[in-house]
């Protein structure tokens, strides 16, 4: 294999994008993150490792430092990544990649963010119909130029980014990473609940689970949001913020998309 890329996602906009840039590449492979990261070891064994994800407080979600973290790649040379937002552009998930990899004595090769719509329903709404239509239509320009970049190699990283003092926005996003798993406990079900149980079957970290036919969060939660954004009743709530705001998911990323990235049965 030449290429290995390790994906996070909740409701499938990395996906789609780790989708499209795999197609595009000769012998890749797509992991999850989500059915990886709790093993022993995990060694990548390609020259090319990629890691695409969403932006999580302006860096790296839990789940995806923790596995960088974590990650053998003595076999690996050359590193690229794209981070998904929700239209902020900041250098800060690749510096924290950057700082990972030089542990190992690596380093970061390309990096890329493309603006994809909102799933962060639980601080604002989605985007509308027509900027969520202008977002696919710029990403799929932006996978032929990221595409060609990583074929052939080549970096794109200024060396200066590196220096750069992000220093108030890495401490946002530790402290995101610190209190992350704990905060499944403003998630609740209002009375539309029809006990189908998707919110258990999607979850990627199999947080949630049915008890007499309710979802409980087992506080192990990355935020991925993926439980309240695919709950088909719109019944999960999120304090008291979503019960105004629109759910959101990739039209083209299916439930079982989302479900396969994870571990199944590990309960
Ligand atoms: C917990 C959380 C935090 C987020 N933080 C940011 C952020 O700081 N800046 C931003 O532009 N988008 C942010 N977003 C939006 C996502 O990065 C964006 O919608 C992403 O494309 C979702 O990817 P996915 O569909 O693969 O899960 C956040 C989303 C979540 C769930």
């Amino acid at each position: 294999m030449d290429t290995m890329i390790y994906f996070f996602t909740g409701t499938g906009n990395s996906l789609k994008v780790a989708k499209d840039i795999a197609e595009k590449l000769m012998f890749c492979e797509l992991i999850p993150i989500a059915k990886v990261w709790q093993r022993a070891n995990v060694e990548s064994t390609s020259d090319n490792v990629g890691f695409i994800f969403p932006l999580y407080y302006s860096g790296l979600p839990k789940i995806v430092y923790d596995f960088i973290e974590k990650i053998d790649l003595t076999k690996s040379k050359y590193f690229f990544t794209v981070v998904t937002s929700a239209g902020d552009i900041t250098d800060l998930p690749l510096q924290q990649i950057e700082k990972l990899l030089k542990v190992k004595t690596k380093s970061l090769n390309a990096g890329f963010m493309i603006n994809m719509p909102n799933n962060y329903i639980i601080g604002y709404d989605i985007h509308s119909e027509k900027r969520q239509k202008e977002f696919f239509e710029s990403e799929k320009a932006q996978v032929e130029k990221i595409v060609d970049i990583i074929k052939n190699k080549k970096s794109n990283v200024n060396q200066d980014i590196f220096k750069k003092d992000l220093t108030r926005a890495e401490r946002f996003n530790a402290k995101f990473r610190k209190d992350v798993n704990d905060s499944d406990k403003n998630f609740y079900i209002d009375e539309n609940c029809s006990n189908c149980g998707i919110c258990e079957l999607i979850c990627p970290v199999n947080n949630i689970i049915l008890v007499d036919g309710i979802p409980k969060w087992q506080h192990r939660c990355q935020q991925c949001l993926a439980c309240i954004n695919f709950c088909p009743e719109r019944s999960i709530q999120f304090g008291k913020g979503t019960l105004k705001t629109q759910r959101y998911h990739h039209p083209d990323i299916r439930i079982q998309d989302i479900s396969s990235q994870k571990i199944k049965n590990s309960l």
